[in-house]
């Protein structure tokens, strides 16, 4: 792919996941459409676009006019959704019309607008519920624990029909937790991680909820780079991966790391997992990501340790516009 030349459409584009990828992607020389609605209590911050050359289109996809803004597109990097779980348990209905049905009006105006786009869509791994086997690969069972993840599962689904069937290429990710710069770090709402963030850069202490879950956390250049490969690779298209991260670690290791890179003055407390959340919840995950590291050569290359330290620093100079 020679970005330098490419028309690139970002949708959720100033999300957390989006942003990074736009800020990529202008680095490279793309011309960058960002559309976001700014919606959800979700990622989307005006500060993750700050010195980013794109055209940033406030729009809903469940409703805009979609076409002019797949015009000539080469690639779309499709990452705009609903992602909150508890979100989609109270509100299913707003969390399928963005998650699946806006996803089936983007797929059409996608075929008179840009028929030969190459499609990256941001997946999830939160379908698989909880894991029957661990690492989990592309053949485990789909079963959603909620709301969210049928949308989601759904959603994908539309997608690889229009692989099947009109012979777009089309490439779905599924991700595991990701973290980073860009994170939303107001709240609980967009990983754990985003909150423990906050707590030690204000010198409080956090909350861990368990604490024996494993998760495989990817750093967001990871997943950046990730996309990019999954668009730029021609063997990869018309199939679906898992994406995961670091190795194993359990949240509570998570959490010492956290101190340990925050410093002086960073702790946490450990409490039962609340019970409102535990009939969704999926236990330990982490992904069997073989095949998406055999047909693109990708592998991660931030660490967790470095990870969570190269969030702190950002993160520090930001923090008032993440709050
Ligand atoms: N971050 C993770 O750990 C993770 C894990 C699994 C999957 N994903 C997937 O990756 C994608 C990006 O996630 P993220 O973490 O960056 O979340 P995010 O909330 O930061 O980004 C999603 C963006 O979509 C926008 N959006 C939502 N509904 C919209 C609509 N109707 N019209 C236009 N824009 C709309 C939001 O405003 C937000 O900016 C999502 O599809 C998500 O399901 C993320």
């Amino acid at each position: 792919m020679d970005w330098a030349r490419a028309k690139v459409l970002v949708t959720g584009g100033a999300g957390f996941l989006g942003a990074n990828l736009c800020e990529a992607l202008v680095r490279r020389g793309a011309r960058v459409t960002a559309l976001d609605g700014f919606l959800f209590g979700g990622g989307a911050n005006p500060a993750n676009l700050d010195g980013v050359d794109v055209q940033l289109v406030r729009a809903d996809i469940r409703e805009a006019d979609l076409r002019p803004l797949c015009e000539g597109a080469d690639v779309i990097f499709n990452l705009a959704a609903q992602t909150s779980h508890m979100g989609g348990q109270r509100d299913p209905l707003a969390d399928i019309a963005v998650n699946a049905v806006a996803q089936v009006r983007l797929i059409q105006a996608a075929r008179e607008a840009a028929p030969e786009a190459v499609v990256v869509h941001a997946s999830t791994r939160q379908f698989y519920g909880r894991p029957r086997y661990l690492p989990v690969d592309e053949t485990h069972p789909v079963a959603p624990p909620d709301a969210n993840g049928v949308s989601k599962f759904a959603g994908e689904q539309y997608w690889m029909i229009e692989h099947r069937t009109a012979g777009r290429p089309v490439v779905s990710l599924r991700l595991t937790n990701c973290y980073g710069p860009r994170l939303r770090i107001r709240d609980a709402r967009q990983t754990f991680l985003g909150i423990w963030i906050r707590c030690v850069l204000e010198g409080r202490p956090f909350e861990v909820w368990g604490g024996d879950q494993l998760r495989d956390m990817a750093y967001v250049d990871d997943v950046t780079e990730a996309f990019l490969l999954a668009a730029s690779t021609p063997a990869a298209h018309g199939q679906v991966f898992n994406l995961g991260g670091a190795p194993p670690a359990s949240l509570r290791e998570i959490a010492e790391l956290t101190v340990k890179m925050a410093g002086a003055g960073a702790s946490f407390t450990t409490r039962e997992f609340p019970s409102d959340r535990a009939s969704i919840d999926i236990g330990s995950y982490h992904a069997d990501d073989s095949a998406f590291r055999a047909a693109t050569g990708w592998a991660p290359q931030v660490a967790l340790e470095q990870g969570i330290a190269r969030s702190l620093d950002w993160y520090r100079p930001r923090l008032a516009a993440y709050l």
